[in-house]
Formats: C-alpha cells, sequence, structure tokens
C-alpha cells in the first residue's frame, strides 16, 4: 500500500531543488500533485517530468490573489486539498548596516507572509471538506540560530518555526497537523545562489564556502534534497498522526534541538 494513496498535495515552490523532489516522492507514494510556483515554465517543465499525476499551477505566495487562485485550482484538478508543503522561499545575505529594506520586505514577504496566509487559505479548505490534512512548513538550521551575514533570512525561518508552533495548536483540533523541517545545507541551485553571496562578502573563491559548509556538517557532507524526502513523506502520511506543532532537524547533525 502507498503511503499518500488518493492524497492531494500542494507543494509551493516546487518547479526545482527540494520542493520538485517532494513533489516526485508524493508521486511515487500515490498522491497528485500541484507544482505551484511563480516560475510558471519550470513549473510546467517539472510537472511534465514527473508525469500525469503532478500539475503546474502559478502561483506568487506573496499575493493573496495568487493563493486564493492556487487553492481554487486544486480543487477543481483534484478535489481538495489533502497536504500543504510551504517551501518557497528567498534566501539574502548582507552584514547588518547594509541590509535595505527592499530585501528585508521580499524576504519577510515570501518567506513568512506567503507560508501564514498560504497556510490560512488552506486549512479554511482543508476544515470546510472535513477530512483534517497535513501541513507542513520548510524551516531550516538558519531558523535556531543567528548568523552574522545572514540576520534576516534567520530571521524569517525563526518566524516559521514559531507561526509552526502557533498554527500546530491552533488546527489540530480539525485534524489538521501542521509540522516543519529544518534542513541544514541542502546541495543544488538554491546552494550556488548562496555560495556566490559568500564569496562577495568573505572575499572566496566561487565554490569555497560550499566545500567548507560541507566539510563542517558531523555526517560528513552537504545533505541533498532526497536526504529529506523520508521526513517529507512521513510527516504527510498517517503515520505522524499524533505529532503537532514540532520542528524536525534533517541536517546530518549540524544543530540538536
Ligand atoms: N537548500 C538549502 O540548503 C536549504 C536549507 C535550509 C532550508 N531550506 C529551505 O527549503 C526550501 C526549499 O529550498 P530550495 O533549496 O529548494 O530553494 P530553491 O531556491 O531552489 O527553490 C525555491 C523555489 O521557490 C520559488 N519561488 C520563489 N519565490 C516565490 C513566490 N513568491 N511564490 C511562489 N514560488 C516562489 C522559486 O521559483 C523556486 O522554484 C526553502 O524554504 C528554503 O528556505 C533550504
Amino acid at each position: 500500500m502507498k503511503r499518500l494513496e488518493g492524497r492531494s498535495a500542494l507543494i509551493t515552490g516546487s518547479a526545482r531543488g527540494i520542493g520538485r523532489a517532494f513533489a516526485e516522492a508524493y508521486v511515487r507514494e500515490g498522491a497528485r500533485v500541484a507544482i505551484a510556483d511563480i516560475n510558471i515554465e519550470r513549473a510546467r517543465a517539472s510537472a511534465g517530468e514527473i508525469g500525469a499525476a503532478a500539475y503546474a499551477v502559478e502561483m506568487d505566495v506573496t499575493r493573496q490573489d495568487s493563493i486564493d487562485a492556487a487553492v481554487a485550482a486544486c480543487v477543481a484538478e483534484a478535489g481538495g486539498i489533502d497536504i500543504l508543503v510551504n517551501n518557497a522561499a528567498l534566501f539574502d545575505l548582507a552584514p547588518i548596516v547594509e541590509i535595505t529594506r527592499e530585501s528585508y520586505e521580499r524576504l519577510f514577504a515570501i518567506n513568512v507572509s506567503g507560508t501564514l496566509f498560504t497556510m490560512q487559505a488552506v486549512a479554511k479548505q482543508m476544515i470546510a471538506q472535513g477530512r483534517g490534512g497535513k501541513i507542513i512548513n520548510m524551516a531550516s538550521q538558519a531558523g535556531r540560530r543567528g548568523e552574522a551575514l545572514v540576520a534576516v533570512y534567520c530571521a524569517t525561518k525563526a518566524a516559521v518555526i514559531s507561526l509552526t508552533q502557533s498554527a500546530g495548536l491552533n488546527l489540530i483540533r480539525h485534524g489538521i497537523n501542521v509540522n516543519a523541517i529544518a534542513p541544514g545545507v541542502v546541495d543544488g541551485e538554491h546552494w550556488d545562489g548562496v555560495d556566490a553571496l559568500f564569496a562577495r562578502y568573505e572575499k572566496r573563491p566561487s565554490g569555497e564556502k560550499k566545500k567548507l559548509v560541507g566539510e563542517a556538517v558531523p555526517y560528513g557532507r552537504m545533505g541533498t534534497a532526497a536526504d529529506l524526502t523520508g521526513m517529507a513523506v512521513f510527516l504527510a502520511s498517517a503515520e505522524s498522526d499524533y505529532i503537532v506543532a514540532q520542528t524536525y532537524n534533517v541536517d546530518g547533525g549540524n544543530w540538536m534541538s
């Protein structure tokens, strides 16, 4: 028996990276999955590669009309939503004295408001359906502590952990489990961008930061998106029904809490 047979999932920011790997894992476990992304061309390409159980939905998590339209698209396409992964996020990096309001507002709009108001819209839909649901928010080890150059992103991920706690406590009465995953350092296009930013601010050759953070992981290497899919399937499945408002580190041992 597949663990997500017959379920409908919405994964934000799943045109690439971790979200896409989650979409593939959910499809393998029998779910229909909305590849929801601001980059609709890439979402369509990824959905096409994943197969008939995946479909692309254009979605900008910073806009309420776009969130509502994405929920409506999932209802029309798959008859409802059983699983939401709030995965879309943006990273930026700067010393405190160089942080711009534009960067601050953009990161909070995507990482925090996007998570909260997508969670709200999907929770309303799940409550109306009356069969519970699973909401998984993507936090980060960055939400567990500050980092000298990463103040804003760290603050957004700390907010995601806090929202997961409050929403988890509020929504479990409807049979909706809200939990989060806190990855460590995960190789992919996202970290290529992070490496380029560190190269600029720490005056390093390209690729050096990535090498250093990988060597510092107790497991001995950076993570891959595939390292996270076990937790993502578990938290979306009935096996995690008694787990409420938690954030799980999946980071090769980088952080203990
Ligand atoms: N990669 C890592 O090392 C790492 C570590 C810890 C946490 N995370 C978290 O995991 C999640 C996925 O990370 P990733 O590495 O796959 O990132 P990524 O940058 O590869 O993918 C992010 C996706 O979000 C989409 N997106 C951006 N803005 C959007 C918006 N306004 N509306 C909808 N979609 C939007 C992008 O188009 C992209 O497809 C993020 O929440 C990230 O913060 C990643």
